[in-house]
């Protein structure tokens, strides 16, 4: 193996060499090393980019569309391109490049001119671990990257903050400095992180900017409301915390999700009804709603429209779906009537079977003649009548059984019994924890099959998703 001597290199050489070392925060030694590691790793001799060497080759073609998750095809690191623009803010890119690389994304910078007057380049580069770009017509710069491959090798582009003036420049297309032709140039996602005075970010010209860039596809994240670096104002013009901008790089980042259940219409019931005594009491059960509320999330992760018949529940709306929010079985059988049709419905709902016969108007009252009986009428069967509907019946229906003992036999007579096609069965006793819990053991019964498939215990959410990949294989079929 060949030794390396670097104090034996020609001058020139060593005084580049010094220069590199010296961007990059490395020792000589350390330098040349990179350089060949790199150089191995490329198994490309056009990229050791060793000085005096010729500058590489670049695609300088950009792509017409932003090609939307690269970071999946690349195989690697995530990697990005990071535009620091001239305002206040930029002292919270610091702390974004630092959070970007905690997350193992590979970060390259440009700092504006403007940018340079509230940050260095120095404690950039510092940060991101490689050198800070300053420059368009800096030979250094164009020779180790140039403004193209500054635009073209990464996965995502982020510019913040974004200065009323980057975005004016890239809504009209200008390409004056490093920051703008990089962007200009880019054939990645880009992602705005508006920073500025909410008159100018209220300013007719800026928001003709911002309906520009949105329609040119680009990605924003804030600006959020609150005080403002000049004493005594406030509004929109905030740029986003590091991490509201670390959340939104990553989901650009992230490799597209499947949509299984694209173009498929779902209906979901959950979580308890409350049947009137009186305007102050109601009857209840101790359904949380999760069951029903993680397969609605679910089903709309996996790209299905989803409407929701909620009875009254303490959980957030699932991210994607339409929430209705009911409180008795009438008026749960009335909203699900609402919306059919659907191509499948799930009734996970724990729907009161009784309900007061004659609620009061008013309240009760203790009267000496002691406490009141209720009288009880039988709810209608939501899963039963939409089951056995005769036209609009959704092809797929799917019950949930509840039941405290005798667990399969239970379940397969009330799958026939209520003409559903599906029947995910769970053991509710006290000792499982199923009601209110996080965790559930289910078996999924099918119409027209004597088999049971026991799922091992999950948490809700596991089984939502194991749900939703059978419906999604069933909707294929
Ligand atoms: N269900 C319904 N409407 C009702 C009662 C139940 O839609 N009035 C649905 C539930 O959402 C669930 C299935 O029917 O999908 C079974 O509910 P469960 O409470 O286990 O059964 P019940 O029909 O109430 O029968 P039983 O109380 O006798 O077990």
């Amino acid at each position: 193996m060949a030794s390396l001597t670097v104090r034996k290199l020609e001058e020139a050489l060593k005084a580049e060499l010094r220069l590199r070392a010296a961007r990059h925060g490395r020792s000589v030694e350390d330098e040349v090393r990179s350089i060949l590691r790199d150089a191995v790793a490329a198994g490309d001799s056009h990229d050791v980019s060793a000085p005096g060497a010729a500058p590489p080759p670049v695609d300088a073609t950009p792509s017409p569309t932003a090609a939307p998750h690269p970071a999946a095809s690349s195989g690697g690191s995530a990697r990005v391109t990071l535009i620091i623009g001239g305002g206040i803010a930029a002292y919270k890119s610091l702390d974004l490049i630092r959070r970007l690389k905690e997350r193992g994304v590979a970060v390259r910078c440009i700092l504006t001119r403007a940018g340079a007057e509230f940050i260095t380049p120095l404690s950039v580069s510092a940060l991101a671990h490689a050198p800070c770009f300053t420059d368009l017509f800096d030979p250094r710069s164009e020779f180790d990257v140039g403004h193209i491959r500054l635009a073209r090798d990464c996965d995502l582009l982020v510019v913040a903050p974004a200065t009323a003036d980057l975005m004016a420049k890239m809504a009209n297309g200008l390409a004056d400095d490093l920051a703008s032709a990089t962007l200009l140039a880019a054939g990645r996602p880009i992602l705005l992180a508006p920073a500025m005075n909410p008159l100018m970010w209220s300013n007719p010209a800026t928001k003709r900017n911002v309906a520009r860039l949105t329609a040119d596809g680009r990605h924003f994240v804030g600006p959020n409301r609150g005080e403002m670096a000049e004493a005594g104002e406030a509004g929109t013009g905030r740029m986003a915390e590091p991490l509201e901008i670390v959340a939104a790089a990553l989901s650009l980042l992230a490799p597209p999700a499947p949509r299984p259940l694209a173009g498929t219409r779902i209906l979901i019931t959950a979580g308890p009804t409350h049947e009137p005594i009186d305007p102050v009491r109601y009857i209840a059960n101790r359904s949380s709603g999760k069951q029903g509320y993680a397969i609605a999330a679910a089903a709309a992760a996996a790209g299905a429209a989803v409407t929701l018949v909620s009875g009254p529940v303490a959980l957030a709306d699932p991210a994607g779906v339409s929430v209705i929010r009911v409180e008795s079985a009438r008026d749960m059988l009335a909203a699900v009537e609402a919306q059919l049709p659907a191509d499948v419905a799930i009734f996970a709902a724990a729907v009161a079977d009784w309900r007061v016969a004659q609620a009061g108007t008013q309240k009760l009252k203790k009267t000496a003649a002691g406490p009141p009986t209720l009288a009880f009428a039988e709810n209608p069967d939501i899963l039963a009548t939409i089951s056995q509907r005769t036209s609009g019946r959704p092809p797929l229906v799917i019950g949930f059984a509840a039941e405290t003992e005798h667990l399969i036999d239970n379940a397969r007579a009330k799958l026939k019994r209520k003409g559903c096609d599906w029947l995910v069965a769970n053991d509710v006793s006290p000792a499982t924890g199923v009601m209110g819990g996080d965790r559930n053991t289910v078996h999924l019964l099918k119409r027209d099959s004597d088999a049971v498939e026991s799922w091992p215990v999950m948490g809700k959410d596991e089984v939502a998703a194991t749900l939703v990949a059978r419906i999604a294989e069933a909707v294929k079929g």
